[in-house]
């Protein structure tokens, strides 16, 4: 049976260690859960030690979540193992994580301790964390920088004294794969009660190999990885826990191991993590990031259309996403552009297409991206042209730190005014629902954007909206020195372009009928 790899996450812990990234207990707890239905094996709450609210998160985390095993980090010190152990009480499963550092830098500079000296705090603090739990990971701070025979001898000594996992941290993100994974080798063979204690590594990416290494490891013997969602963490960051997962996923023939992670939870994971810590993802990320399953060539699209696998070696469900996507561009080909006029409900003639075709080439140039709807205005010589079918009359909101956010908006549809209400998670999205409700139509908001476009406190704020209903994406603006009433015209744009396009749609199977 192929080896089970624990996956160690430590998002709310190292990962949060980075700057701007700090959440709240609450916050934390609702990462935690969604870690929870990933499938993590551990989730290391926080460094309770080091302030109230990790204390409090990792306290909420152990009282909720029965699932995983809920870590705490500890100094080697008592009064450190003291905290994590309170905070852990209510936890079902409990780890104490302790660490103390073992390389000769560290022990020369930031300690000023003797190799003995480290040995015996080492042992001692395993002994004392010990008294709270069976579980019990030690960790020889910057490992990877340690002269390998005295990192064998604390980690012997450790797993006597009871450690149950000794992690191998590369703190600085020093190490290279093929010399991490010969480490890992090394501890296996020359460490002689290896076997009662699992291996785990902590890789930093301060050299870009956080992954490279980690997956060295699991290849060598490791059995456990550190890791966070989206890889976040110290510096340039940790592993990241999507793109070890789906590497031992897609390559599973050749690492022959298994994880206990659900991966149609990982987009939702992300987009969780980067809402709450404000760490954007980059586009070009690996497994998550924006332009992960999209394809702008031509010849990509071409073969996508043809045959998935081509070009995709994960399909987007499988990490939890929708369909990818075709990115209409200056490097589309004919076939992709038909394809898309065909899902909006368009089939132009062969002569009709090419007109098209070449007007979209056209645009191309121009614009980076072609949305939908910019595709239905390049269509619209032959269809009856765009109507403004709602117009916003009146909007009105109420928010505040101890009211429900509600709108009230007054629409006129073809000379007659009417009105609705409703709440939402805030202002905007009152609105937005309110809109919903009047229209008929529950698109997708896809995307948010508020920019200001004159300078000074009576500024005109412009808010772009891009939404999504029945596989239409469209884009609307709108402009005020009023965020909320800009945000209503943009969103009210937009909805009379889905609506546009609905009518174009039936138009359209009108006059197939007529003219098959
Ligand atoms: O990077 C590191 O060494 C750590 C340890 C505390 C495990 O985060
Ligand atoms: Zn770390």
């Amino acid at each position: 049976m192929a080896r089970r790899i624990v996956i160690f996450d430590t998002t709310l812990r190292d990962g949060e260690q980075c700057p701007g990234a700090s959440l709240s207990p609450t916050e934390k707890l609702e990462i935690a859960r969604q870690l929870a239905r990933l499938g993590v094996d551990v989730i290391e709450g926080g460094f309770p030690i080091a302030s109230a609210g990790d204390a409090s998160a990792v306290k909420m985390i152990a009282q909720e979540l029965r699932g995983p095993t809920i870590a705490a980090l500890a100094r080697s010190l008592a009064a450190d193992i003291d905290a994590a152990a309170a905070a852990l009480v209510p936890a079902k499963k409990k780890r104490i994580h302790v660490f103390l550092a073992t390389s000769p830098i560290h022990r020369k500079y930031k300690l000023r301790k003797a190799q003995a000296e480290i040995l015996r705090q080492s042992v001692w603090a395993v002994q004392y964390a010990k008294r709270y739990t069976q579980d019990v990971e030690f960790s020889p701070e910057d490992a990877s920088r340690t002269e390998p025979e005295f990192l064998f001898q604390v980690i012997e000594a450790v797993i006597r004294a009871g450690a149950t996992t000794v992690n191998i941290p590369d703190t600085v993100g020093f190490a290279i794969p093929d010399e991490f994974g010969a480490l890992i080798a090394g501890i296996v063979k020359h460490v002689p009660n290896i076997e009662r204690a699992n291996i785990s590594v902590h890789c930093h990416n301060d050299l870009g190999l956080s992954v490279p290494n980690s997956l060295a490891a699991i290849k060598n013997g490791a059995s456990q990885v550190e890791c966070t969602v989206n890889g976040i963490g110290e510096r340039a960051g940790n592993a990241s826990l999507e793109e070890i997962v789906m590497t031992l996923k897609v390559r599973q023939g050749f690492y022959g191991v298994t994880t206990g992670i659900d991966t149609r939870q990982i987009y939702k994971t992300s987009r969780l993590v980067s809402t709450l810590t404000g760490l954007v993802v980059q586009p070009n990320k690996a497994i998550v990031g924006e332009n992960a399953f999209r394809h702008e060539s031509g010849i990509h699209q071409d073969g996508i259309l043809k045959y998935r696998r081509t070009y995709e070696i994960i399909r987007p469900e499988e990490i939890g996403l929708g369909a990818s996507q075709l990115v209409l561009g200056k490097h589309s080909g004919r076939h992709a552009f038909s394809q898309r006029l065909a899902a909006l409900g368009f089939r132009p003639s062969q002569q009709e297409l090419e007109r098209a075709f070449a007007r979209f080439k056209d645009l191309a140039d121009k614009k980076k991206e072609v949305f939908d709807d910019d595709l239905v205005a390049i269509v619209e010589e032959y269809l009856p042209s765009e109507q403004e079918t709602y117009k916003l009359v009146y909007v009105h909101t109420t928010s505040g730190t101890e009211t429900v956010p509600t709108a009230t908006i007054r629409l006129s549809k073809q000379g007659k005014v009417f009105q609705d209400a409703a709440c939402g998670d805030g202002p905007v999205d009152a609105c937005y629902k309110t809109i919903d409700r009047m229209s008929g139509l529950s698109a997708e908001l896809v995307d948010y954007t508020l920019r200001s476009v004159t300078k000074g406190k009576d500024a005109l704020g412009e808010v772009s909206v891009r939404l999504r209903h029945r596989g239409i994406q469209v884009a609307g603006r709108g402009t005020s020195t009023d965020i909320i009433e800009a945000s209503a015209k943009a969103y009210v744009s937009a909805v009379n372009k889905l609506v546009s396009s609905t009518n174009r749609r039936s138009y359209v199977k009108r006059r197939q009928a007529l003219h098959p």
